[in-house]
C-alpha cells in the first residue's frame, strides 16, 4: 500500500475510533453502517460482536453477523476487475474472473461460523487478544461453488497436500499478511466452498466480497475472505497466522509453562458448545414458567442433546431441540424453567455431540485463548 493511502486509511480509522469512543462514553451503542446494535471490539481493524440476545434465530441475519478482521478491509474491490489465481502444485494454473464463477455448479451450505477466539474473555488467568465474549459466532446460508471443482479443473498434483488462501486485506506496516492453508482432504470435501453469497445476498465487503473460502465446521480463520490467490502446496503454509497464530498445545499447559512447538498443532475443527441467549445474564424474571433458549453447535459433528441444570450441575434435564438442522449448523433449543422460589438462580447449559463429547465445566486454558467451550451459564433474579 502506498504511504499516502496508508496515511489516509489511518486518519479515517482514527477518526472513526474517536467517534466510537465518544459514543461509548455517552453510553450509546456504536453505529457501523449496516450493522446496528453490534458490540465494537476493535475499531482499527473492524471487529464486531453480536450481543447474545440477537442470536435467537437459526439463520443469523447479515446485519447481526459478527465481523472479524485482522487488518484493514480492502478499500475497493470490484467484481469487474477482480481476479483469482490458482497455482502451485497443479497441472494447469488458472485465472478466474467473477463471471467465470458461473461456469461451475452452484452449491449451498448452512454453516455455523465461530471465531477460534470466541469466549477468550472468560479464560482465567486472562489471555491477550480480542476480548470476545459469547457473540463471535453466527449461522449463515453460504452459496457459491465447490473448491473441489476448481481444484479438479486445475488438476492437483500428487505432491499437493495443502491448499493456501491469500486475501486482499490491506496490510499496514509490519503486520504479516493473513495467509493460511488447510489440508487438501478438507479442501476436497464437497462442502468446502468458494462463497459469493450469504443468506441469499451478495457478500458484504465485511464478509469477504467478492469471494471467500468456507471450510464448514472449522474455526472461522480457515475461511479466508476477499480471496485473490489459491495455491496448492506440498507442506502447510508457514506464516504468522499458521504458527504461532491459530496453533495450540496438544495437551493441557499451565499458564506460564513453555509450549514445545513439536507438541502443538493447528486449530482446525470447532468444539461442542452451547450458549444461552435468553434470559440474559443479570435479568430479572417473574415467578412462573420462564422460557430459556439458546443455540448449540459441534463443528463437523452433530449436537445430540442439550441439558439444563438449575442446581449448580447436580441434576440435568434435557432441553427441546429446534426442528431446523443441517450438518454444520447450530441447533436452537428451548427449556421451560419453573422456579420454585424467588431470588437468585443460575441456569447452566451443556451440549453433547455425536462423538459423545460433552462441554466441560472448565475450558482447557491455552496461551492464546482458543476454543473456549465451558458449560454456559446465566444468573437471573426471580421476583418474589
Ligand atoms: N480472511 C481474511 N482475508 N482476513 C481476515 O482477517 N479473518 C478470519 C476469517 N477470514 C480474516 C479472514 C477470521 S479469524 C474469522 S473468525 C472469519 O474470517 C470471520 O468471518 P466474518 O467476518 O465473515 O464473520
Amino acid at each position: 500500500m502506498s504511504s499516502r493511502r496508508e496515511f489516509i486509511r489511518l486518519l479515517s480509522a482514527s477518526a472513526l475510533a474517536a467517534q466510537f469512543s465518544r459514543l461509548a462514553e455517552a453510553g450509546e451503542p456504536a453505529l457501523v453502517p449496516g450493522k446496528p446494535g453490534m458490540i465494537v471490539r476493535s475499531h482499527r481493524f473492524l471487529d464486531l460482536e453480536t450481543p447474545p440476545e440477537l442470536l435467537n434465530s437459526w439463520i443469523t441475519p447479515v446485519e447481526r453477523f459478527f465481523v472479524r478482521n485482522h487488518m484493514f478491509e480492502p478499500t475497493t474491490v470490484e467484481a469487474s476487475t477482480w481476479k483469482l489465481t490458482v497455482g502451485g502444485e497443479v497441472e494447469h494454473p488458472l485465472e478466474l474472473r467473477y463471471d467465470d464463477l458461473r461456469k461451475y455448479p452452484a452449491a449451498t451450505v448452512v454453516n455455523t461460523l465461530e471465531c477460534a477466539g470466541n469466549g477468550r474473555a472468560f479464560f482465567e488467568p486472562h489471555v491477550p487478544g480480542v476480548q470476545w465474549q459469547k457473540g463471535a459466532v453466527g449461522t449463515a446460508r453460504y452459496r457459491g461453488i465447490r473448491l473441489k471443482d476448481v481444484l479438479a479443473r486445475a488438476g492437483v498434483k500428487s505432491s499437493g497436500q495443502h491448499v493456501m488462501f491469500r486475501g486482499l486485506d490491506e496490510v499496514p506496516g509490519k503486520v504479516p499478511p493473513f495467509i493460511r492453508s488447510i489440508p487438501v482432504e478438507k479442501a476436497l470435501q464437497g462442502d468446502t466452498l468458494l462463497a459469493t453469497h450469504m443468506n441469499g445476498r451478495v457478500l458484504l465487503k465485511h464478509h469477504g466480497f467478492p469471494l471467500r473460502a468456507l471450510a464448514p465446521g472449522w474455526i472461522g480463520a480457515a475461511s479466508c475472505k476477499w480471496l485473490a490467490e489459491i495455491r496448492v502446496l506440498a507442506q502447510p503454509f508457514e506464516g504468522n497466522f499458521m504458527n504461532p497464530g491459530y496453533h495450540m498445545p496438544n495437551h493441557l499447559v499451565k499458564p506460564g509453562e513453555s509450549v514445545d512447538p513439536k507438541d502443538s498443532a493447528s486449530v482446525t475443527q470447532l468444539s461442542v458448545k452451547s450458549m444461552i441467549t435468553r434470559p440474559l445474564d443479570g435479568a430479572s424474571v417473574r415467578r412462573g414458567p420462564v422460557e430459556v433458549s439458546g443455540a448449540a453447535w459441534a463443528g463437523e459433528r452433530q449436537v445430540t442433546k442439550v441439558e439444563i441444570s438449575i442446581d449448580g450441575g447436580a441434576r440435568w434435564q434435557e432441553a427441546r431441540l429446534g426442528e431446523e438442522h443441517a450438518p454444520y449448523a447450530w441447533r436452537l433449543w428451548t427449556f421451560a424453567f419453573c422456579p420454585n422460589r424467588s431470588g437468585e438462580h443460575v441456569i447452566m447449559s451443556r451440549a453433547t455431540d455425536s462423538a459423545g463429547r460433552a462441554q466441560p465445566a472448565r475450558a482447557a486454558w491455552n496461551p492464546s485463548g482458543y476454543l473456549y467451550n465451558a458449560i454456559d451459564q446465566v444468573k437471573v433474579h426471580v421476583a418474589a
